[in-house]
């Protein structure tokens, strides 16, 4: 089994409490305080490791690392150390991954409207690769690039025409996104490139066909669409394009109704592909955030106050909720959770996990089975790694939670949770408004 086909982290073992990496999840509860975002480095390596096996035929594969999913500086050095690039998409991601001393020829910035600042911030710190995702960008990229007397290489973006989330899949002409060019404006940035963006290097072409995958199909029909665009490109301009972005996308299992494929399925999707389509194997990337970290982390609540609707639903409150996993609110995701200290008990209830947020739609979990939970009982969700942390507000002023990296049954601290002062140092007071006494 894969590690993304897994709800838990691989070290997950039930003790007298549920433990990962070795700890006891009460006690980290306990020494760090809750929320926390925990993180099982074991997990983590071991999916890297997972994706260099599947891919390992390829001389010329890049394994990257969407940082969207999660970007603090020691993840960031987790994964240089196995031997990931970066895909990036701001100048904090990028900054980041700099300073937790990534060779940036390494890293990709990629984004539908990318700032001169970070375009000159990139440029500056000699980023690896850009991936244009418009024909204003390439006209900025291009100018900056010049000014400073620099070549910028690059892939080009583009909407293959194929859209997939989770099960669903379409193939379609021409796809209504956002990101990047139409196949059918492919030539005419390629024209502009070739006549007037003398510090534009052209490399390759890039693309991302969604998040949350769980077809592997998908990936085959998008690499055999590049493949045929890059073998077109060469016909009418004669230019040979050697490189291949195929994206992120690989699903995980929040819950036991999900089904993601295998790495190596999807390896074997997309080496099938190349072996039938291309004349020659392009150097591949390939960028996956969520199948990278999702299945590492793990968020810990303590449980607090608790409703029964009459004649209808129990909730259960925790002290987190939407602002440090705002995934169920917005997407309707769905998790799976224990509770850390009550292993042995019966799940004699069916509640539903709220946050302590000010809106009746900050659920974490509907309706599970759990055993009877009393104020200060710990509750573990699973499968948190990915777009938790990343995406995570002050929403009612309430503090982010730290996270720790547990590992051969020891855990360290690798953000900082924040406190009140923390909350108001951006606060300015004008002094006409000021109160003196
Ligand atoms: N490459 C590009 C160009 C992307 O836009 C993304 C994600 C990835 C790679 C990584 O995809 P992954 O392997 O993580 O699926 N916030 C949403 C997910 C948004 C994904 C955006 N792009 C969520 O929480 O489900």
């Amino acid at each position: 089994m894969s590690i993304n086909q897994s709800i838990k982290p691989i070290t997950t073992e039930e003790k007298e409490n549920l433990t990962i990496g070795g700890c006891d999840l009460a006690e980290l509860a306990q020494k760090y305080g809750t929320p926390l975002y925990v993180i099982d480095e074991a997990t983590l390596r071991g999916i890297c490791r997972e994706y260099k096996a599947a891919f390992k035929d390829y001389d010329n594969i890049r394994m990257m690392y969407a940082s969207k999913a999660l970007c603090t500086s020691a993840i960031i050095r987790i994964l240089d150390e196995e031997g990931f690039g970066f895909d990036t998409v701001s100048a904090g991601e990028i900054y980041t991954v700099y300073k937790s001393g990534v060779n940036m020829s390494k890293v990709l910035f990629n984004g539908n409207n990318k700032t001169a600042r970070e375009i000159e911030l990139a440029l500056d710190y000699k980023i690896g690769r850009f991936s244009v995702d418009n024909f204003y960008e390439a006209e900025i990229l291009n100018g900056i690039a010049e000014k400073k007397g620099l070549q910028a290489e690059i892939l080009l973006r583009v909407t293959p025409g194929i859209e997939c989330h989770t099960h669903d899949y379409i193939q379609t002409g021409q796809i209504d996104s956002k990101f990047g060019f139409d196949l059918s404006q492919l030539d005419e940035i390629i024209e502009l490139i070739t006549s007037r963006y003398k510090n534009l290097t052209l490399k390759g072409v890039h693309a991302h066909i969604g998040s949350q995958i769980f077809e592997p199909k998908s990936y085959y029909d998008e690499v055999e669409i590049l493949v045929k665009e890059i073998a077109r490109i060469k016909q009418k301009y004669g230019i040979d394009l050697k490189e291949m972005n195929i994206g992120g996308g690989l699903g995980v299992k929040y819950t036991d109704s999900d089904t993601p494929p295998s790495i190596k399925t999807l390896a074997d999707a997309v080496t099938e592909a190349m072996h039938k389509y291309a004349a020659e194997i392009p150097v591949i990337y390939i960028e996956p955030g969520r199948s990278i970290i999702s299945t590492a982390g793990v968020t810990l609540y303590t449980a607090g106050s608790s409703k029964q609707v009459p004649g209808g639903r129990k909730y259960i409150a925790v002290d987190g909720g939407m602002a440090d996993n705002p995934r169920p609110s917005m997407y309707q995701a769905e998790y799976t959770a224990e509770v850390v200290n009550k292993l042995n008990y019966t799940k004699t209830e069916r509640i539903t996990i709220a946050g302590r947020y000010c809106e009746s739609g900050d659920i974490l979990i509907n309706e599970i089975d759990l055993p009877e939970i009393e104020p200060g009982d710990i509750i573990c969700v699973y499968n948190t790694g990915a777009y938790n942390y990343s995406m995570a507000s002050n929403y009612n002023r309430v503090e982010k939670p730290a996270m720790v990296l547990v590992n051969n049954s020891h855990s360290d601290i690798i953000v900082y949770r924040e406190t009140l002062d923390n909350l108001i140092s951006f606060d300015n007071i004008p002094d006409r408004l000021k109160k003196y006494d």
